[in-house]
């Protein structure tokens, strides 16, 4: 049984590497760091062909997450590709990607097994039910953002706290301290939020007396420098400036400068009134009667509750920065569906109980199924590398212009695969015919710049009230590339059409490919 549900998390993750495999700009600082990483190795020679002296983004990150990614995922390439099922460096990002989401839905696992010791059976299998029919975690849990690096660790911790027999009082201080240990590196290395989570967590440890002040700011220094040393050593090597510690600078940026502000304001009850539905859907409504029944619960919680109030109080909120608590959120809801189902007072309260948790969990996979359709739809810029790769698989001599909303949806470096680098040296082989094409995502070219630039044989060009400058007279339209629009309701559904069709999806042309005449 648990193995299944192991599995089932697993799966879960895994297939929403497939089923979306492009990524977005959100995600591809890490993603081209561990290209780079994979098709140059991380010696000083190889430094001057990264992607980020180019294109560094707004704040500097931390490249620790991508070189430990890129590393991991290498045997699991070689293995891949002994059995024949890498045909090019596009499905690269695909394994980086699972091997992402593999480690990731590992930790899911423990926190599974931490639940079922704590909270019984039925709670465990309703915790995978609950995370396996959500969207957001799964869904974005192999992707390379960082923090989808910084869960990694976060959840560990987080077995680690709650990894106790049932009514056990006695806590390990071991476990605490590790965990708190493992909450420092996160936040020093990966996202800084996550210190707004360790805070609750200290103060909670320390006043139930789980360890205590001395311990606290031992373990606290110890691991808080060490942390420190590490990111500055690491990172100012790849950044190529010194010191650099990318989180603080990253505090400096957006907090005390107030540049996160510049991305939108939202009001202080966001992450409760919106943000933390949309993450759990019907998880929500029954984490709180977790809280209400449970006073185990109520203890688990308050460290997550605190850490969304704290980081309520800053302007600019996304529902990434505090989906670490997510799982947690899932243990509580996963309790209190296990006490409902388990009512035996009256039969007919027992089915009822028993039909409303079963209805929850149909309607987040509802949702889900629609979030997953729509996210699919939604990378046009990977569809259009795609398609022009096949498009121009012949062709000797091209020099593509890609927009920066292709680049922005999907055209990653890992589509690249008419030009080196081509890892040669992890088994990777250039497509036998054309290669040595140049890609060249150079930012705000005006398409006069492009037409008038005779070297661009074709562009990945946006469609909007800008593609209609593109002179017809010099370029010919090969292909537009659709992408997700909105859904509506399907009207034929009167007409006997079948209930799967209640929603039809709208998509409208993003990208056009063009061809210099
Ligand atoms: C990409 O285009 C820009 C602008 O025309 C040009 O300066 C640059 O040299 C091009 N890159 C390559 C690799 O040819
Ligand atoms: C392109 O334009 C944007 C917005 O105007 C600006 O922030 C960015 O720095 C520009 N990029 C380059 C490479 O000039």
């Amino acid at each position: 049984m648990s193995t299944a549900l192991d599995i089932l998390l697993l799966t879960t993750c895994w297939a929403h590497v497939v089923l979306a495999p492009y990524t977005k700009v959100e995600e591809s600082f890490n993603l081209h760091a561990t290209h780079d990483v994979l098709a140059y190795g991380v010696l000083p020679d190889a430094l001057q062909h990264y992607d980020h002296f180019v294109f560094s983004g707004a704040v500097p990150r931390t490249f620790i997450g991508s070189v430990l990614l890129a590393w991991i995922s290498t045997p699991v390439i070689y293995i891949a590709n002994w059995y024949g099922v890498i045909n090019s460096k596009a499905d690269l990002q695909i394994y980086v990607r699972l091997v992402l989401a593999t480690l990731n839905a590992i930790t899911l696992c423990l926190i599974r097994r931490a639940t079922s010791r704590r909270y019984g059976g039925a709670a465990s299998v309703l915790f995978t039910l609950f995370t396996c029919t959500q969207f957001h975690l799964p869904f974005w849990i192999g992707r390379t953002l960082p923090n989808m690096f910084a869960i990694f660790p976060v959840n560990i911790a987080s077995y680690l706290l709650l990894n106790r027999a049932s009514n056990a009082q006695k806590f390990s201080p071991k476990g605490v301290h590790r965990a708190i240990k493992l909450l420092i590196f996160t936040a020093v290395v990966f996202r800084s939020e996550v210190a707004l989570l360790l805070a609750p967590i200290l103060l909670q440890s320390w006043l139930s007396g789980r360890t205590t002040l001395g311990d606290i700011i031992k373990v606290g220094l110890v691991s808080g420098l060490k942390s420190i040393a590490l990111t500055t050593i690491v990172d100012s090597y790849f950044w190529q400036s010194w010191p650099l510690w990318p989180e603080l600078h990253g505090i400096y940026f957006n907090v005390l400068q107030g540049k996160s502000s510049e991305w939108g304001i939202s009001p202080w009850h966001t992450y409760f009134s919106a943000m933390l539905p949309k993450l759990l859907l019907s998880s929500f409504p029954l984490s709180l009667i977790g809280l209400l029944i449970d006073s185990r619960i109520r203890s688990l919680l308050f460290p997550a509750i605190t850490f969304v109030g704290l980081l309520s109080v800053l302007g600019h909120k996304e529902w990434r920065f505090i989906v670490y608590v997510v799982p947690l959120f899932n243990v509580a809801a996963a309790k209190a569906a296990a006490y409902l189902i388990s009512q035996k007072k009256s039969k007919i309260f027992g089915r009822l109980c028993f039909l409303v948790v079963a209805g929850m969990l149909a309607a987040n996979s509802f949702l889900s199924l629609i979030s997953t359709t729509s996210s699919m739809a939604n990378y046009p810029g990977g569809a259009a590398l795609v398609k022009f790769n096949e498009l121009f698989a012949d062709r000797e001599h091209v020099h593509v212009h890609i927009s920066n909303l292709a680049a922005q949806t999907g055209a990653s470096l890992f589509l690249q695969t008419h030009a080196p680098p081509y890892l040669t040296q992890i088994g990777i082989h250039p497509p036998p015919k054309s290669h040595n094409w140049v890609y060249n995502k150079t930012e705000n070219l005006t398409q006069l710049d492009i037409t008038n630039t005779k070297d661009f044989t074709h562009v990945i060009a946006e469609v909007g009230d800008d593609a209609a400058g593109f002179a017809l007279q010099q370029w010919d339209v090969v292909e537009a590339v659709e992408g997700f629009e909105r859904w509506v309701p399907n009207l034929d559904l009167l007409k006997g059409a079948s209930i799967w069709e209640l929603l039809q999806m709208v998509k409208s042309d993003k990208l056009v490919i063009l061809e210099r005449k």
